[in-house]
């Protein structure tokens, strides 16, 4: 088991590598959590790590908004690597000069290492990938220059066991990033354990039992990845004192909320509540066709009807969630000024509205760290590899107003679009793939008779993270049993065509 404080803090000033360098970080064995910079101080006192990470940021050290630390961070003795921007605000903090310029220094530069702790093993001359505007010019009193370019003199700074560097070692194109990052964690953090699933697995079960104590947690069940995961998280800390609520909003997949039940409750021995919100969720949503409108609905009724299965539990602090980073990165700009993306998803409301306590044992990960988690969990693929479902489900994926019929239409299309993905072994090298019902009829022939009707679109991406996604090049055989056998079996569907679009421009979704 690794012991708590054996982590990295990779403190977030902004930049868009900050996801890569903690995730980069636990691929060479250490576990790393992000912190907003405005959160360091703090964090520090609380669960103090080995090392600090300051992440590169879009801002210029000089400009008023720059995210900007206190010195007093450096005063626990505990060793920092800044990189890029975090680099300039070290030596902004402790004198140094940097020249603002508006000419970038961006692409891979042949770096001259000098003899450091940092660079230990890395060959002179190898490659680095740059990407700054402003550069240090003098380094503050104290610290030694420890790598130079021809166009960037003070490419990496050192004074006792504050480092900083100006390249980006997190990046694939810099040839000896992963050794330099191994000196920083290994011989300067002196961090011994190896960070794996497993000892995550232990970690957390640890953390969960001592954070809860003896009160009950209730947790929204989806049956996805993600939330499945942390309700084995859970129940293997807690047992029966966690209660996972599936709420059945009547926009699920084909009989999803069967094989929920059976696999959780059966299988698994989980408290699990059942509830069948179906008639309420589709009472509301009637005639409603505006997109941010079923969302908010669906947001609200969700709220509404887990909280009143909660309410009837007893001595329940806590609210269980299976978010990832991802999810908190698109919801709000919670770990330092990342940039938002979106505001869609459905991490905010209910643990205010119902005055409990968060646990979100995921938070930090990504989708294919939880997914190795699952597996070492004892999940099976049909869990682990399931691909992500938005929480407004269907309502999401009927254009236009939604009936009751309609859910059974697409219900039916989406499961042959499944069925012929994974007869083809193509599930799992595919991010999403799914059926949309259009509001839209066109005019064909059966038999001897013409006939007016729907359209089912057929979408399939594949994707890293779901910011962004290219659309999946099926094979033409594919898509051909996938039209001919939705057009014969799906009662009112006459046409199938398939989205060819990526993201950006589309989204993945429809609405
Ligand atoms: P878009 O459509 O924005 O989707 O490209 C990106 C990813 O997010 C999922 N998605 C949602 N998930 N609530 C969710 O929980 C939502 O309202 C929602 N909208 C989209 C989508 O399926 C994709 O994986």
């Amino acid at each position: 088991m690794i012991p708590n404080d054996e982590y990295i803090m990779v403190a977030d000033f902004g930049g868009q590598y900050t996801q890569l360098i903690a995730r980069k970080v636990r691929e060479l064995g250490v576990f790393s959590e992000i912190a907003a910079y405005n959160e360091i101080e703090e964090l520090l006192s609380e669960k103090p790590p080995k090392g600090i990470i300051l992440s590169g940021g879009p801002s210029s050290i000089y400009s008023p908004d720059a995210p900007v630390v206190s010195k007093s961070i450096f005063n626990h003795n505990i060793p920092v690597l800044g990189i890029c921007y975090g680099m300039q605000l070290i030596s902004y903090l402790f004198g140094g000069k940097i020249l603002k310029s508006d000419i970038s220094e961006y692409g891979k530069k042949r770096v001259d290492f000098y003899d450091s702790a940092l660079f230990e093993g890395i060959p002179n001359d190898s490659i680095c990938w740059m990407s700054h505007q402003d550069r240090i010019v003098t380094p503050p009193e104290g610290y030694d220059i420890i790598a130079d370019t021809p166009n960037c003199p003070v490419a990496a700074i050192q004074k006792g066991n504050i480092y900083g560097v100006q390249f980006h070692p997190e990046v694939t194109h810099t040839e000896y990033g992963k050794e330099i990052l191994v000196n920083f964690l290994r011989k300067i953090c002196r961090i011994k354990s190896e960070y794996n699933p497993q000892n995550f697995i232990s970690v957390t079960i640890e953390e969960i039992r001592s954070k809860v104590g003896n009160s009950g947690v209730v947790l929204g069940l989806s049956g996805g990845v993600d939330s499945s995961v942390a309700a084995v998280l859970l129940h293997r800390a807690i047992g029966p004192r966690l209660y996972p609520i599936f709420v059945n909003t009547g926009l699920l997949r084909y009989k999803e909320e069967e094989t929920v039940q059976s696999f959780f409750r059966e299988k698994l021995g989980m408290n699990l509540i059942y509830v069948d919100a179906s008639e309420i969720f589709l009472g509301r949503l009637a005639s409603v066709t505006d997109p941010n409108q079923k969302r908010k609905i669906i947001g609200n009724t969700f709220i509404d009807v887990f909280q009143k299965e909660a309410e009837n539990l007893d001595s329940i602090e806590y609210l269980a969630q299976g978010t990832l980073y991802p999810d908190v990165i698109e919801s709000i700009s919670v770990k330092g000024p990342s940039s938002v993306i979106k505001l869609h998803h459905n991490v905010g409301g209910l643990p205010e509205k119902m005055n409990l306590k968060i646990i979100e044992p995921l938070r930090m990960l990504f989708k294919d760290e939880v997914r190795k988690i699952g597996k070492e969990l004892g999940l099976p693929d049909e869990i682990i590899e399931r691909q992500p479902f938005p929480g407004p489900g269907m309502a999401v994926r009927i254009l236009g107003d939604i009936t009751k019929d309609k859910v059974i239409t697409l219900q039916k299309a989406d499961r042959i679009v499944i069925q012929e993905i994974k007869k083809a072994g193509l599930y799992n090298k595919i991010w999403q793939s799914f059926a949309i019902l259009l509001p839209l009829k066109t005019v064909g022939v059966m038999g001897d008779a013409g006939t007016y009707q729907n359209v089912i679109a057929v979408r399939a991406v594949s994707s890293e993270d779901a910011m962004t996604a290219d659309w999946v090049k099926l094979p033409a055989e594919v898509l051909e049993s996938i039209s001919s056998r939705i057009t014969g079996e799906v009662t009112g569907i006459n046409r199938v065509v398939y989205d060819i679009t990526s993201k950006p421009p589309s989204t993945i979704e429809w609405e």
